[in-house]
This record gives C-alpha cells, structure tokens and sequence, in this order.
C-alpha cells in the first residue's frame, strides 16, 4: 500500500535463494520503496536492513557493466535497470539467471558464457600479424561501414539472451546468442580480416545451426542488439560463401 503523500509504497519481494550445501529455497521480504526504486536497490536495501546473507552481484549501478542479470517476474533483466513501480506489482519474484551455474542465491558463475565468447575470437584479425599488433595508423571507416556492424557492438556481456534462450537450455555446448552475435559482429566490421575463418568459427551443431530462431534473445537485450537477426546473417553468409566454392 502506498504511504499518502510520500511517494512510498511496500512490496514483497520473493527470492529464489540457493545455498551449496542447502539446495535451493525461497525467501519473502517486505520493502519500502519510492517511485524511482529498482530491483538492484530494493535488494541492496534488504541486504542493509533485513538479511546481510542474501547474494547479489553488482557493479556499475547503471547499466553498463552487465553484471546484476537476474530473472525478474520471469523475464531476464538488469536489477539495475529494472524500476519496481514500472512493473505494476506488489510481488516480485526474483531468481539466479536460467542457463548458468549457480554459485549462491542470485550470483551466477559467468566463466562458461564467457569462454564461448572468446571462443569466437572477439577482436580484430588482421592478415599481417606483426601490423595486427603494432598498426603504424588507424583503420578507417566510412559512417555506413561503421553502421554495419554498430548495432551489436553495445553488447554489455550481461547475458540476458542467454538466459532467455531455450536452445541454450536443452543444448548446453550451443554457442549461443550473445557468442554468435558477437561472430558476426567481428564479421561484418570493415577492418576485420578474418573472413571466411569466422564463418567457420560456427559453422557447427554447436554454432549457427543450433539456433532455431525463437527471438528471445533479441527481445530480452536491455542494449537493443538483436542476436537473432545476426544468426540467420550469418547463416546466410555461411551458405553463400559454400555455394561459391563449389
Ligand atoms: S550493476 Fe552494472 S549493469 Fe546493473
């Protein structure tokens, strides 16, 4: 109930907790909060106030470094990014990411998401590798070379899309949206060299053809990249490049 005139109001929030020698349980919180409250906020504030136990990662507070990922109400979210009152509930219920290991509580062990990450090679490859290291000048671009490969450059490796991804959850060695996005980001960009070896990168099971074009992903990014679309490029460019040599 909102507290007249102060802008406050409680909520309960409910947490999906997980503790490694205990399983998993919930716990239930009652938060005041005002009208610019966040998920992030109300769970720092039960941290202060009610249950120093409870886990939850952070880091910028604002978006940016991707790390308070959570499932809120059932959809993969920033906590940070994620206003109380916008969700138009006074019970919310909050869990560990879908999709990643588990470490405790809301705090999820990263290292598998951002092993396939690097594992498509997220960096410019230039032929020559002594310039690759050392370019004498700057690579330059036109504004529409820039474009092509801008909109899935503000990836902030939160992995909401692989959260929300249901391949991913069936087929664990799936490279899944935010890796594939990410190939074809390097892919597309002008001053990338690595050509045909990117598509190979995943040209697999595991790669592109897993994929079986849900949306999820796209439709979760809190930065607007859209891995679905840059899949089915890929895929595209994949089978031009094997119709070519033949
Ligand atoms: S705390 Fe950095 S994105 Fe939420």
């Amino acid at each position: 109930m909102a507290e007249k005139g102060k802008g406050y109001k409680s909520v309960i929030i409910k947490v999906k907790r997980y503790d490694p020698g205990k399983g998993f349980y919930d716990s239930e919180y009652n938060v005041k909060i005002s009208r610019y409250s966040t998920v992030l906020d109300a769970l720092l504030s039960i941290i202060e106030k009610q249950d120093p136990t409870l886990a939850v990662r952070y880091s910028c507070r604002m978006g940016i470094c991707g790390s308070c990922g959570m499932i809120i109400n059932g959809v993969p979210r920033l906590a940070c990014e994620t206003n109380i009152m916008g969700l138009g509930v006074d019970k919310i219920y909050v869990e560990p990411m879908y999709n990643l290991k588990i470490v405790r509580d809301l705090v999820v062990d990263a290292s598998d998401f951002f092993k396939k990450h690097r594992s498509v090679k997220p960096y410019l490859i230039r032929k020559d590798e002594e310039e690759q290291f050392r370019a004498a000048e700057e690579y330059r671009q036109t504004p529409e070379q820039l474009e092509n490969f801008l909109p899935f450059a503000y990836c902030i490796k939160c992995g909401l899309c692989v959260a929300a991804c249901p391949v991913v959850a069936e087929k664990p060695g799936f490279l899944g949206p935010q890796a594939l996005a990410q190939a074809y980001r390097w892919y597309a960009d002008s001053r990338d060299q690595g050509g045909i070896s990117r598509l190979e990168l995943v040209d697999s099971f595991d790669g592109v053809w897993s994929c079986e074009f849900a949306g999820s992903c796209s439709r979760v990014c809190p930065k607007g990249v859209d891995p679905a679309f840059a899949i089915q490029i890929l895929k595209t460019e994949i089978f031009k490049k094997k119709l070519i040599k033949r």
